[in-house]
């Protein structure tokens, strides 16, 4: 069996970090402030904390329990449970696996602009200046040579497997991240204008809680927790049978959110301090700029006007983006590469060039055709296919598994749970709450 050659996570904090690691990323550094920004701050952290309690972590359960159920890849995991279909696991696997590939794609592109925008003030201080505009002006060129540049990162990762690899390097970088943030955050309430983004960050204007904001929020903590595409039912995959699994779900969960919510403080301040050194937020009819502009305009133009404190800001900045970004991308990379080794039996050195040399290529296209592919890409894979595989494995874990089974296995780590509130409630949730409310908020977004 594949079960006694696999790696597992060393430790609980090892595994807590890992999929904090998965679920801390772009996602919370930048999605989540600008779409606070731009959705009346208090009121989109409202919902989102509603959205990612009541939907997101119990979903994060169900991925988990699936992957540490079947202790292998997600198309096996998933085959342990769907022993009557076969056919259908492997589907869903691979839907999961070509989700959390294109994901990666897209991502890859994201995070080697930060690189660029990380290294390019370094450059220009050493006098470098026509390199240092090359990194942040948009190019093909650029483009395509930051996302390899990313992509041969994170391939370096994953190559090294799941305690040595993963494990390690989510458990030398959170730590950083973390300290990186307060770091920040402390910095910018030094700055005049910092209340301002406090206030609108923290004080709900409820005119703003429309339903197409639930829309955003379902998506942004699906997106947040790495859930649907696979990456949380192979991280369980690695977890031993003494853990608890509700418990460090919620751990992982409290953790990303914990992050979110930081992001907002550092950003939405930001936005406002720059706005005081004279750097437009606006546009022209009042409204917010857009996401993109936020983080490489107005952050950037406000470090500019902050001397030398602020190239080290902006450095430490961009680095702790490009760390969030690389302690994710491993989760995506690790779906098809833990695939690959144990349904066609490659190496893990062999899966993982090939398929992140593959993922890189695709990064590539959509680098060279951007207009055409880059929305598609990210919308096609987070706009629709997390939710709906989200659905599937709601199905998988309320209706196709036993629930004697299923208790089975969420006792290991936790022998008390049968008595548990947890237990009363979470195995008809997951059956009937999660698919259901995913459906309708997803069936909000198309109209
Ligand atoms: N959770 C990551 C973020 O917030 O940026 C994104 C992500 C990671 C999505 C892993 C999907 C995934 F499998």
């Amino acid at each position: 069996m594949a079960s006694s050659s696999r790696g597992h996570f060393s430790s609980r904090l090892g595994f807590i970090m890992a999929a904090a690691g998965s679920a801390v990323g772009l996602g919370n550094v930048w999605g989540f402030p600008t779409k606070a920004a731009s959705n009346g701050g208090a009121a989109f952290l409202v919902i989102y904390l509603a959205m990612v309690f009541l939907l997101a972590f119990p979903m994060l359960v169900a991925e988990l329990t699936i992957g540490r159920h079947g202790q292998s890849n997600p198309i096996a995991s998933l085959r342990s449970i769907w022993t009557k279909n076969r056919a259908a696991a492997a589907l869903f696997g691979i839907i999961a696996m070509i989700a959390s590939s294109m994901i990666l794609s897209f991502y890859s592109i994201l995070a080697g602009w930060l690189m660029g925008f990380a290294a390019s003030p370094i450059l220009g201080m050493l006098g470098l200046q026509t390199a240092a505009d090359w990194l942040v002006n948009f190019s093909d060129l650029r483009n395509v040579l930051l996302a390899l540049a990313f992509s041969l990162l994170t391939i370096y990762v994953v190559r090294k497997g799941v305690a040595d690899g993963i494990e390690k390097w989510s458990t030398r970088l959170m730590p950083v991240l973390f300290i990186l943030f307060g770091v920040m955050i402390a910095y910018i309430f030094t700055q005049d204008g910092a209340m301002e983004g406090l206030k609108m960050y923290l004080i709900p204007d409820i005119a703003h809680i429309t339903p197409s904001l639930l829309v955003d929020a379902m998506g942004q903590a699906f997106f947040s927790l790495s859930l649907g595409v696979g990456a949380m039912i192979v991280y369980g995959s690695y977890l031993k049978k003494d853990v608890n699994l509700p418990k460090t779900a919620a751990q992982v969960a409290a953790i990303d959110t914990g992050v979110a919510f930081a992001a907002g403080l550092l950003i939405l301040p930001a936005m406002f301090v720059a706005k005081n050194h004279g750097v437009e937020i606006f546009d022209a009819a009042g409204n917010l700029m857009s996401s993109g502009d936020l983080v490489f305009t107005v952050l950037p133009a406000m470090f500019d006007n902050m001397g030398s404190a602020g190239v080290l800001l902006g450095f430490g900045f961009f680095i702790l983006m490009v760390i969030a970004a690389l302690t994710s991308s491993i989760s995506m990379l690790e779906v098809p590469v833990s695939c690959a080794q144990d349904e066609l039996k490659m190496t893990r050195s062999q899966a993982t060039w090939m398929i992140g040399g593959a993922i890189a290529l695709l990064s590539i296209i959509i680098s060279l055709n951007f207009g055409a592919l880059f929305n598609l890409v990210a919308n096609v894979s987070t706009v629709y296919m997390q939710p709906l595989l989200g659905v599937v494995w709601a199905i998988v874990v309320g209706w196709v598994w036993h629930r004697n089974k299923l208790l089975d296995e969420i006792k290991q780590g936790n022998p008390e749970i049968a008595q548990s509130l947890f237990w009363k409630i979470w195995p008809w949730y997951v059956r009937f709450v999660c698919p259901v409310a995913i459906l309708m908020v997803f069936g909000y977004s198309l109209i």
